[in-house]
Protein backbone atom coordinates (compact mmCIF):
# COMPACT_ATOMS: atom_id res chain seq x y z
CA UNK A 1 0.00 0.00 0.00
CA UNK A 2 1.87 3.83 -0.82
CA UNK A 3 1.66 5.97 1.69
CA UNK A 4 -0.18 9.19 1.61
CA UNK A 5 1.92 12.03 -0.35
CA UNK A 6 0.28 15.22 -0.53
CA UNK A 7 2.25 17.39 -2.74
CA UNK A 8 2.78 21.09 -0.69
CA UNK A 9 4.05 20.78 2.84
CA UNK A 10 3.32 23.92 4.57
CA UNK A 11 3.86 22.64 8.24
CA UNK A 12 6.65 24.07 10.41
CA UNK A 13 7.25 20.06 11.55
CA UNK A 14 9.23 17.38 9.99
CA UNK A 15 8.07 14.65 11.90
CA UNK A 16 4.86 13.65 13.56
CA UNK A 17 5.40 10.33 16.01
CA UNK A 18 1.48 9.81 17.22
CA UNK A 19 0.72 6.99 19.27
CA UNK A 20 3.98 4.77 18.11
CA UNK A 21 3.94 0.75 19.58
CA UNK A 22 6.88 -1.58 19.18
CA UNK A 23 6.70 -4.85 20.60
CA UNK A 24 8.92 -7.58 20.74
CA UNK A 25 7.52 -11.23 20.54
CA UNK A 26 9.59 -13.18 22.28
CA UNK A 27 8.57 -17.09 24.52
CA UNK A 28 8.07 -14.50 27.57
CA UNK A 29 5.48 -12.78 25.94
CA UNK A 30 5.48 -9.39 24.32
CA UNK A 31 7.41 -6.58 25.75
CA UNK A 32 6.20 -3.39 25.09
CA UNK A 33 9.48 -1.47 24.40
CA UNK A 34 8.03 1.28 23.07
CA UNK A 35 4.51 1.87 23.89
CA UNK A 36 2.21 4.96 23.07
CA UNK A 37 4.71 7.35 21.95
CA UNK A 38 3.59 10.62 20.92
CA UNK A 39 6.25 13.55 19.53
CA UNK A 40 6.62 16.06 16.98
CA UNK A 41 9.85 18.05 15.74
CA UNK A 42 10.14 21.37 14.32
CA UNK A 43 12.04 22.17 11.17
CA UNK A 44 15.46 23.06 12.09
CA UNK A 45 15.08 22.29 15.58
CA UNK A 46 16.63 19.85 17.83
CA UNK A 47 14.38 17.42 20.24
CA UNK A 48 16.81 15.31 22.45
CA UNK A 49 14.98 12.04 23.82
CA UNK A 50 16.84 10.67 27.04
CA UNK A 51 15.85 8.16 29.42
CA UNK A 52 18.73 5.35 31.56
CA UNK A 53 19.75 2.63 29.36
CA UNK A 54 16.28 0.29 28.08
CA UNK A 55 14.22 2.58 28.52
CA UNK A 56 13.33 2.47 24.72
CA UNK A 57 15.30 5.02 22.66
CA UNK A 58 16.77 3.37 20.36
CA UNK A 59 13.80 1.50 19.75
CA UNK A 60 11.99 4.61 18.95
CA UNK A 61 15.04 5.84 16.74
CA UNK A 62 15.27 2.45 14.95
CA UNK A 63 11.31 2.41 14.29
CA UNK A 64 11.47 5.59 12.47
CA UNK A 65 13.49 4.63 10.22
CA UNK A 66 11.53 0.64 9.77
CA UNK A 67 15.35 -1.05 11.09
CA UNK A 68 13.30 -3.16 13.46
CA UNK A 69 14.28 -6.39 13.24
CA UNK A 70 12.50 -10.00 14.07
CA UNK A 71 10.54 -10.50 16.60
CA UNK A 72 10.35 -6.86 17.05
CA UNK A 73 7.51 -5.17 14.97
CA UNK A 74 5.44 -1.70 15.21
CA UNK A 75 2.31 -2.87 16.94
CA UNK A 76 0.85 0.36 15.81
CA UNK A 77 1.07 4.57 15.58
CA UNK A 78 1.68 6.69 12.89
CA UNK A 79 5.47 7.82 11.82
CA UNK A 80 4.69 11.07 9.63
CA UNK A 81 7.36 12.72 7.69
CA UNK A 82 6.47 15.94 6.37
CA UNK A 83 8.99 16.42 4.06
CA UNK A 84 9.72 19.83 1.84
CA UNK A 85 10.97 17.92 -0.85
CA UNK A 86 8.68 14.54 -0.74
CA UNK A 87 5.55 15.66 0.85
CA UNK A 88 3.74 13.65 3.78
CA UNK A 89 4.88 10.46 3.82
CA UNK A 90 3.68 7.48 6.72
CA UNK A 91 6.95 5.79 7.26
CA UNK A 92 4.95 3.42 9.76
CA UNK A 93 2.51 2.19 6.19
CA UNK A 94 5.29 1.72 4.17
CA UNK A 95 6.44 -2.46 3.38
CA UNK A 96 9.71 -3.40 4.35
CA UNK A 97 11.58 -3.49 1.18
CA UNK A 98 9.58 -0.44 -0.52
CA UNK A 99 11.41 1.40 -2.66
CA UNK A 100 10.09 4.64 -0.82
CA UNK A 101 11.54 3.40 2.31
CA UNK A 102 15.13 3.42 0.87
CA UNK A 103 14.28 6.84 -0.09
CA UNK A 104 13.76 8.12 2.86
CA UNK A 105 16.84 6.17 5.02
CA UNK A 106 19.93 8.35 4.32
CA UNK A 107 18.30 10.96 1.54
CA UNK A 108 15.26 12.23 3.72
CA UNK A 109 16.10 10.97 7.01
CA UNK A 110 19.48 9.58 8.09
CA UNK A 111 21.22 8.23 11.07
CA UNK A 112 24.55 8.44 13.34
CA UNK A 113 24.51 4.81 15.07
CA UNK A 114 25.32 3.98 19.13
CA UNK A 115 28.65 2.29 17.89
CA UNK A 116 29.68 4.92 15.04
CA UNK A 117 32.94 2.68 14.54
CA UNK A 118 30.84 -0.18 12.99
CA UNK A 119 29.02 2.06 10.65
CA UNK A 120 32.06 1.75 8.91
CA UNK A 121 32.99 -1.07 6.29
CA UNK A 122 36.83 -2.10 7.14
CA UNK A 123 37.42 -2.91 3.44
CA UNK A 124 36.37 0.33 1.28
CA UNK A 125 38.05 3.59 1.74
CA UNK A 126 36.45 6.25 3.32
CA UNK A 127 35.58 7.87 0.22
CA UNK A 128 34.11 5.08 -1.75
CA UNK A 129 31.47 5.10 0.90
CA UNK A 130 30.61 8.56 0.73
CA UNK A 131 30.62 8.31 -2.59
CA UNK A 132 28.59 5.65 -2.67
CA UNK A 133 25.88 7.52 -0.48
CA UNK A 134 25.78 10.28 -2.80
CA UNK A 135 24.91 8.15 -5.95
CA UNK A 136 22.46 6.42 -4.66
CA UNK A 137 20.36 9.84 -3.04
CA UNK A 138 21.75 12.65 -5.94
CA UNK A 139 21.56 12.48 -9.86
CA UNK A 140 25.23 13.33 -10.25
CA UNK A 141 28.02 11.14 -11.86
CA UNK A 142 31.13 9.47 -9.79
CA UNK A 143 33.38 12.97 -10.71
CA UNK A 144 30.91 15.05 -8.81
CA UNK A 145 29.93 12.69 -6.09
CA UNK A 146 34.16 12.28 -5.46
CA UNK A 147 34.06 16.28 -5.09
CA UNK A 148 31.12 16.55 -3.24
CA UNK A 149 32.23 13.64 -0.41
CA UNK A 150 35.87 15.76 -0.30
CA UNK A 151 34.18 19.43 -0.07
CA UNK A 152 31.64 17.22 3.03
CA UNK A 153 35.12 15.79 4.57
CA UNK A 154 36.36 19.37 4.43
CA UNK A 155 33.37 20.67 6.55
CA UNK A 156 33.43 18.14 8.98
CA UNK A 157 37.29 19.61 9.96
CA UNK A 158 38.61 16.44 8.43
CA UNK A 159 42.38 17.90 7.12
CA UNK A 160 43.75 17.21 3.97
CA UNK A 161 40.25 15.59 2.49
CA UNK A 162 41.91 14.66 -0.70
CA UNK A 163 44.46 12.31 0.68
CA UNK A 164 41.74 11.26 3.68
CA UNK A 165 39.34 10.49 0.51
CA UNK A 166 41.19 7.18 -0.50
CA UNK A 167 42.68 5.95 3.04
CA UNK A 168 40.50 2.87 4.94
CA UNK A 169 38.93 3.10 8.10
CA UNK A 170 41.89 1.55 10.32
CA UNK A 171 44.24 4.52 8.66
CA UNK A 172 42.26 7.23 10.93
CA UNK A 173 41.80 8.22 14.46
CA UNK A 174 38.60 7.16 16.36
CA UNK A 175 37.89 10.87 16.58
CA UNK A 176 37.87 11.06 12.68
CA UNK A 177 36.49 8.08 12.02
CA UNK A 178 33.70 9.74 14.08
CA UNK A 179 34.32 12.85 11.69
CA UNK A 180 33.34 10.98 8.59
CA UNK A 181 30.18 8.98 9.85
CA UNK A 182 28.97 12.33 10.53
CA UNK A 183 30.09 13.45 6.97
CA UNK A 184 28.30 10.47 5.65
CA UNK A 185 24.96 10.98 7.33
CA UNK A 186 25.21 14.64 6.37
CA UNK A 187 26.20 14.97 3.02
CA UNK A 188 22.60 14.06 1.08
CA UNK A 189 21.17 17.06 3.44
CA UNK A 190 19.07 15.39 4.93
CA UNK A 191 15.69 16.94 6.65
CA UNK A 192 15.95 15.12 9.60
CA UNK A 193 19.02 13.46 11.41
CA UNK A 194 18.93 11.31 13.99
CA UNK A 195 21.94 10.61 16.13
CA UNK A 196 21.84 7.57 18.77
CA UNK A 197 24.17 8.60 21.32
CA UNK A 198 26.48 10.30 18.82
CA UNK A 199 29.47 11.02 21.83
CA UNK A 200 29.22 7.97 24.58
CA UNK A 201 32.04 6.51 22.78
CA UNK A 202 34.55 9.70 22.73
CA UNK A 203 36.55 11.39 25.48
CA UNK A 204 35.00 14.53 26.75
CA UNK A 205 36.77 16.84 24.95
CA UNK A 206 36.15 15.25 21.70
CA UNK A 207 32.23 15.03 22.80
CA UNK A 208 31.97 18.44 22.85
CA UNK A 209 33.51 19.29 19.52
CA UNK A 210 31.35 16.31 18.02
CA UNK A 211 28.34 17.76 19.49
CA UNK A 212 29.60 21.43 18.17
CA UNK A 213 30.17 20.28 14.57
CA UNK A 214 26.89 18.22 15.03
CA UNK A 215 24.86 22.01 15.82
CA UNK A 216 26.82 23.85 13.27
CA UNK A 217 26.25 21.35 10.07
CA UNK A 218 22.53 21.39 11.44
CA UNK A 219 22.35 24.85 10.57
CA UNK A 220 24.37 25.29 7.23
CA UNK A 221 21.83 22.15 6.20
CA UNK A 222 19.04 23.49 7.85
CA UNK A 223 17.81 20.06 9.21
CA UNK A 224 16.01 18.91 12.51
CA UNK A 225 17.78 16.65 15.01
CA UNK A 226 16.34 14.13 16.81
CA UNK A 227 19.23 13.50 19.93
CA UNK A 228 19.13 10.56 21.66
CA UNK A 229 20.95 10.58 24.61
CA UNK A 230 20.95 9.30 28.35
CA UNK A 231 23.09 12.70 29.52
CA UNK A 232 20.92 15.76 30.21
CA UNK A 233 24.35 17.26 29.69
CA UNK A 234 24.12 16.93 26.24
CA UNK A 235 20.95 17.84 26.32
CA UNK A 236 21.29 21.27 27.59
CA UNK A 237 24.20 22.01 25.61
CA UNK A 238 22.27 20.72 22.06
CA UNK A 239 18.39 20.57 22.23
CA UNK A 240 15.22 23.16 22.14
CA UNK A 241 13.11 20.65 23.39
CA UNK A 242 13.41 17.72 25.61
CA UNK A 243 11.39 14.26 25.59
CA UNK A 244 11.83 12.59 28.72
CA UNK A 245 11.25 8.80 28.20
CA UNK A 246 10.73 6.36 30.91
CA UNK A 247 9.63 2.06 30.38
CA UNK A 248 8.47 3.06 26.70
CA UNK A 249 6.71 6.10 27.30
CA UNK A 250 7.06 9.79 27.81
CA UNK A 251 6.64 11.01 31.21
CA UNK A 252 7.70 14.72 30.32
CA UNK A 253 8.08 16.62 27.54
CA UNK A 254 8.81 20.49 26.70
CA UNK A 255 11.47 23.51 25.89
CA UNK A 256 14.58 22.20 27.43
CA UNK A 257 15.39 25.23 29.69
CA UNK A 258 11.37 24.88 31.66
CA UNK A 259 12.38 21.19 31.86
CA UNK A 260 16.20 21.99 33.38
CA UNK A 261 14.99 24.67 35.76
CA UNK A 262 11.66 23.21 37.06
CA UNK A 263 11.33 19.19 36.36
CA UNK A 264 7.89 18.37 37.40
CA UNK A 265 8.18 14.43 36.70
CA UNK A 266 9.68 12.58 39.92
CA UNK A 267 11.94 10.56 37.33
CA UNK A 268 12.92 14.04 35.63
CA UNK A 269 14.15 15.57 38.88
CA UNK A 270 15.85 12.17 39.47
CA UNK A 271 17.98 12.47 36.14
CA UNK A 272 18.89 15.87 37.20
CA UNK A 273 20.16 14.91 40.38
CA UNK A 274 22.47 12.08 39.18
CA UNK A 275 24.12 14.53 36.87
CA UNK A 276 27.75 14.96 38.17
CA UNK A 277 28.39 18.11 39.96
CA UNK A 278 30.54 21.04 37.88
CA UNK A 279 32.42 21.76 40.71
CA UNK A 280 33.82 18.02 42.62
CA UNK A 281 32.32 15.86 39.60
CA UNK A 282 30.97 13.68 42.39
CA UNK A 283 27.15 12.52 41.81
CA UNK A 284 24.88 13.72 44.37
CA UNK A 285 22.42 11.43 44.12
CA UNK A 286 21.15 8.54 41.82
CA UNK A 287 17.68 7.40 41.23
CA UNK A 288 17.43 4.51 43.47
CA UNK A 289 17.23 0.43 41.67
CA UNK A 290 17.25 0.13 38.14
CA UNK A 291 14.75 0.17 34.72
CA UNK A 292 12.59 -2.96 35.42
CA UNK A 293 12.59 -5.64 32.90
CA UNK A 294 9.79 -5.24 30.44
CA UNK A 295 8.54 -8.79 31.53
CA UNK A 296 7.62 -7.05 34.75
CA UNK A 297 6.06 -3.66 34.59
CA UNK A 298 5.20 -2.19 37.63
CA UNK A 299 1.26 -1.43 37.52
CA UNK A 300 0.33 2.01 37.48
CA UNK A 301 2.80 4.48 37.13
CA UNK A 302 5.86 2.79 36.15
CA UNK A 303 8.14 4.76 37.98
CA UNK A 304 6.45 4.26 40.93
CA UNK A 305 8.69 1.70 42.89
CA UNK A 306 11.27 4.08 42.28
CA UNK A 307 9.73 7.01 42.99
CA UNK A 308 10.21 9.09 46.47
CA UNK A 309 6.97 10.44 45.65
CA UNK A 310 4.79 7.54 45.46
CA UNK A 311 1.53 7.15 47.18
CA UNK A 312 -0.21 3.74 47.57
CA UNK A 313 -3.96 3.79 46.17
CA UNK A 314 -2.76 6.33 43.23
CA UNK A 315 0.36 6.16 41.98
CA UNK A 316 0.07 1.92 41.33
CA UNK A 317 -3.39 1.76 39.90
CA UNK A 318 -4.16 2.95 36.69
CA UNK A 319 -2.08 4.83 33.95
CA UNK A 320 -1.43 8.11 34.79
CA UNK A 321 -2.58 11.28 32.16
CA UNK A 322 -0.98 12.89 30.27
CA UNK A 323 -1.12 16.71 32.18
CA UNK A 324 -0.48 20.29 31.09
CA UNK A 325 0.64 22.27 34.25
CA UNK A 326 -1.12 25.32 34.57
CA UNK A 327 2.66 27.33 34.76
CA UNK A 328 3.79 26.00 31.69
CA UNK A 329 1.31 25.23 29.07
CA UNK A 330 4.33 23.64 26.74
CA UNK A 331 4.93 21.32 29.25
CA UNK A 332 3.28 17.89 29.29
CA UNK A 333 3.87 15.51 32.32
CA UNK A 334 2.60 11.99 33.11
CA UNK A 335 2.44 12.00 37.02
CA UNK A 336 -0.99 11.96 38.93
CA UNK A 337 1.08 14.06 41.63
CA UNK A 338 2.55 16.88 39.43
CA UNK A 339 0.91 19.32 40.97
CA UNK A 340 1.31 18.43 44.33
CA UNK A 341 4.62 17.94 44.62
CA UNK A 342 7.16 20.14 44.54
CA UNK A 343 9.05 21.42 41.48
CA UNK A 344 12.91 20.84 42.29
N1 LIG B 1 15.60 -7.73 19.80
C1 LIG B 1 15.02 -7.53 20.98
N2 LIG B 1 14.31 -8.48 21.61
C2 LIG B 1 13.70 -8.29 22.80
N3 LIG B 1 13.78 -7.11 23.48
C3 LIG B 1 14.47 -6.11 22.92
C4 LIG B 1 15.14 -6.25 21.66
N4 LIG B 1 15.75 -5.07 21.37
C5 LIG B 1 15.48 -4.24 22.42
N5 LIG B 1 14.72 -4.87 23.33
C6 LIG B 1 14.24 -4.30 24.61
O1 LIG B 1 13.66 -3.04 24.40
C7 LIG B 1 13.92 -2.20 25.51
C8 LIG B 1 14.42 -0.87 25.04
O2 LIG B 1 15.70 -1.01 24.47
P1 LIG B 1 16.49 0.22 23.84
O3 LIG B 1 15.60 0.99 22.95
O4 LIG B 1 17.73 -0.35 23.21
O5 LIG B 1 16.87 1.08 25.10
P2 LIG B 1 17.75 2.41 25.18
O6 LIG B 1 18.19 2.77 23.80
O7 LIG B 1 16.85 3.44 25.79
O8 LIG B 1 18.88 2.08 26.08
C9 LIG B 1 14.90 -2.93 26.41
O9 LIG B 1 14.19 -3.49 27.49
C10 LIG B 1 15.42 -4.03 25.53
O10 LIG B 1 15.75 -5.17 26.28
MG1 LIG C 1 20.15 2.89 23.03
Amino acid sequence: MPPVATTSVQSDTVLEVVDLRTHFVTDDGTLPAVDGVTFSIKRGRTLALVGESGCGKSVTSYSILRLIQKPGRIAGGRILLHSARAGTIDIAQFNDNSPGLYEVRGGLVSMIFQEPMTALSPVHTVGDQIAEAILLHQPVGEAEARRLGIEMLRKVGVSAPERRFDQYPHEMSGGMRQRVVIAMALVCRPELLIADEPTTALDVTLQAQVLGLIRELQRDIGCSVLMITHDLGVVAQVADEVAVMYLGRIVEHGPVREILKHPRHPYTQGLLKSIPSLNTGARLASIPGSVPSLQAIPPGCPFHPRCPHAVAGRCDTGTPPTLQPAAAAEVTVACVRAGEIPVS
